[in-house]
Formats: structure tokens, sequence, C-alpha cells
């Protein structure tokens, strides 16, 4: 049975004060960190790169680490072209898991092996116009799967409902596989993503600037338990 884990987007944090804004969603219950890396190619972006995880790690533990007050698994969400270009410089920096888009690589298997040759986790996530199917070969290698649930590029887009057949699909066939879904997700969404059968929330406005995050959170969670 896969567990409900909720991943706070930290590009809806205050950048200013990064590190307390972490601890803050950490301490109201958030499992991962879900860092959203964007190149200005593959999506009209940019965001941040090894330099603020590497600041960051320093501030929040790893979450085998007995000695951090705060500790996070750090879910990276690499919109960028090129991503077996930087495996090595994100684990470095601190990634517990590199995830790539489908569609930006000619050999997913290849690039799974590599991600998984530095000893952290491997995830592969798809565009809105992106076919599940795609992702029916990888499934066995993969550590989880990402269903976008808003066109990648920006955070505080309305969720698409449309993409929960995908959750289905890949909830049915693989009943152990952490599926994630990212964008939009809040309170009023939650409920059709669970329900389709996603585990692992990606949720960055609507944890970050609630007033009460640890509400939010455990609102999530219950939902993915029901
Ligand atoms: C979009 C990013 C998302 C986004 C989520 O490209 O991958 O992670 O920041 O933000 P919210 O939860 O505000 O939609
Ligand atoms: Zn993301």
């Amino acid at each position: 049975m896969v567990k409900p884990l909720i991943a706070p987007s930290i590009l809806a944090s205050d950048f200013a004060n990064l590190g307390c804004d972490c601890h803050r969603v950490i301490d109201a219950g958030a499992d991962w960190l879900h860092i959203d890396v964007m190149d200005g190619h593959f999506v009209p972006n940019i965001t941040l790169g090894q330099p603020i995880i590497t600041s960051l790690r320093k501030s929040v533990g790893r979450p085998n680490d007995q000695t951090a007050k705060h500790k996070a698994f750090f879910d990276c969400h690499m919109m960028v072209e090129n991503p077996e270009n930087w495996v090595s410089d994100f684990v470095k920096a601190g990634a517990d898991q590199f995830t790539f888009h489908y569609e930006t690589t000619k050999n997913p298997l290849e690039l799974i092996k590599l991600i998984k040759s530095f000893g952290i986790k491997a995830a592969c996530a798809i565009k809105p116009g992106t076919p599940v199917d795609v992702l029916f070969e990888l499934a066995p290698f993969l550590d989880m799967a990402l269903v976008m649930t808003v066109e990648p590029g920006f955070g505080g887009q309305k969720f698409m409902p449309d993409m929960m057949s995908k959750v289905e699909t890949l909830r049915r066939m693989y009943p152990n596989l952490n599926i994630q879904v990212d964008g939009g997700l809040g309170k009023e969404t939650i409920p059709y993503a669970a329900k389709a059968g996603a585990n692992v929330i990606v949720a960055g406005t609507s944890v970050f600037t609630a007033k009460d995050p640890a509400d939010v959170i455990s609102f999530m969670k219950e939902e993915v338990r029901k």
C-alpha cells in the first residue's frame, strides 16, 4: 500500500525567507519539499538551481538525519532540457529524487539508470498533452510517476480534472507505485486526485499561503487515506 505524502512546492514560498518558510511547512506535517527547477527553454520561466538547493539542504536535514531539527525529502522536479546534464550537480546539491520530463529525453531508460547510479530515486513526469501510455515501459524501473495537472511553468494555475483518467490507469496497473499530481492542488481539488489514486500531492499556493498549513496538509492526507 502506498502512503500519503505531501510535497509543498517552494515556488510559492517567500524566497527571502526560504529556510523559515520551509521549516514552517515541515512543522505543519509536510513530508517532502517539491523543488521546481525551470530553465526558460523547456518551459517559459526560470526559477532556481543548485546554489539555492545547496543552501536549503544546510538548514533542512535528510529524512534519515538523526540530528537535524527539520528534515525533508528533496523532490526535484526538473523542467529542463537535457536533464542528463544535471543529475550529478543536483545530487551534489542535495536532491533525494530527480524527476525528469518524458518530453525532454530520447532515452528515458538510460536516464533512469544514470539517476539511480547516484543512489537517489528516479521519477518521470508527463505534461498534460502527453499520453499516459509512454510510462508503461518505464514504470517497472521508476520510483514515482508524475502526472502534471497544469501546463508546467507557473504556480497558481487551475487544476485540470481531465488528467485524472491517467492517474486511474496508472493506479490500476501499478498498485505500489508512488503517483504524484502537481498543479492546482488544494482542499477543493484533492478529493478528485485522491479518488483517482494519487498519493504524492504537490501543493504550492494552497499550503504556503494558508493561515493554517497544518490543517490543509492533514486534510489532504486524510483524503488520500480514504
Ligand atoms: C508548475 C510546477 C508546480 C507548481 C505548483 O510548473 O511544477 O509544482 O509550482 O503550484 P500550485 O500548487 O500553486 O499550483
Ligand atoms: Zn512541480
